[in-house]
């Protein structure tokens, strides 16, 4: 059986397959449970602390509502009320905080500062988004996925837009489910190489295929998912202009999706930018499942916290 008690939930390169199957199983059982009025508590009298020094609607909301859910306690620490802001340590703030809570969850610019918090805790660490990847954002996707498709293996994701954190989760997820997956971005603005490399290295192991190109009718043919995410992520929106220019054809719009299967998910992380990344049209649209993406968040992020609190 899957034993991830006491582990770190900072990338999904972290995990197994396995693990990650039984954690997609789990959300969908935990959702269950909370459709049926079930409680489900094994966290009484447990604290989450939540790092957050960027901003956060649905990360902030579903990890605090889905510890209570669990019996639990979740404090909202902001950046700027922590002794973080006035420059005291990601070390001995991690060391601290150890000593009052069970969990430490972080949302933060430079990926290496949750590296530095989970090497200094003794507590579990989850990574609540950093400029490199939003692990639990591609997890309750794939359990989306899931639901929708009743299967994650030999479908094909189709991802247009920025090399962004969004889609590096997003590749990891693929190459260690099984799903293949192709990338549209414009020239300049490719995922991470290192992070390519290590999908790859999965991929082969799970017969996952991966394709990164410029082209984003060549990206969505034949696809049975479309994701997207903003132009200018956050801490990038000085560049927001020169993104638009560099973005404009990486529009999800009517006339792209057409490339598609007829069935397609359009899938995006919220929050969205309507008329730029993607048209009304489609974000609006019947194939679109953008709020059951972010009421997966709850059920992914109960069972992460279940499985490793
Ligand atoms: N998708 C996501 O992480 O949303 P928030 O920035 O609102 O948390
Ligand atoms: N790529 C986006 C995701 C937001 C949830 C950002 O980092 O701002």
């Amino acid at each position: 059986a899957v034993q991830l008690r006491g582990r770190d939930f900072i990338g999904l390169v972290d995990y197994a397959p396995e693990e990650i199957q039984y954690l997609i199983e789990l959300a969908v059982e935990l959702k269950r449970k909370n459709k049926a009025g079930e409680a489900y508590q094994p966290l009484k009298g447990k604290t989450l602390g939540m790092i957050f020094e960027k901003s956060s609607t649905r990360t902030r909301v579903s990890f605090e509502v889905g510890m209570y859910q669990l019996g639990g306690h979740a404090l909202f620490l902001s950046k700027n009320d922590l002794q973080i802001g006035r420059g005291e340590s990601i070390h001995d703030t991690a060391q601290t905080l150890s000593r009052y809570l069970d969990g430490i969850m972080i949302r933060t610019f430079a990926h290496r500062t949750v590296i530095e918090l989970a090497r200094a805790a003794t507590v579990p660490v989850i990574n609540g988004l950093t400029d490199l990847s939003h692990p639990c954002q591609a997890l309750a996707d794939y359990q989306t996925i899931y639901e929708k498709k009743g299967r994650l293996q030999g479908l094909k994701v189709a991802y247009i837009g920025d090399g962004n954190n969004m889609v590096h989760s997003l590749l990891m997820g693929a190459a260690k489910l099984g799903v293949n997956f192709a990338v549209a971005t414009p020239e300049g603005y490719e995922p991470d190489g290192e992070v390519l490399r290590q999908c790859s290295e999965s991929a082969a192991k799970t017969g996952a295929t991966i394709h990164v190109g410029a082209d984003p009718k060549e990206a969505v043919a034949d696809a049975d998912v479309i994701y997207t995410d903003v132009w200018a992520s956050m801490g990038f929106e000085a560049e927001q202009k020169e993104r638009e220019i560099a973005f404009k054809n990486y529009q999800v719009n009517d006339e792209l999706v057409k490339y598609a299967k007829k069935d397609f998910l359009f899938m995006h992380c919220l929050p969205a930018h309507r008329g730029e990344e993607v048209s009304e049209g489609v974000i609006d649209g019947p194939n679109s499942v953008i709020f059951d993406q972010a009421e997966n968040r709850l059920h992914a992020q109960k069972a992460v916290m279940a499985a490793i609190l």
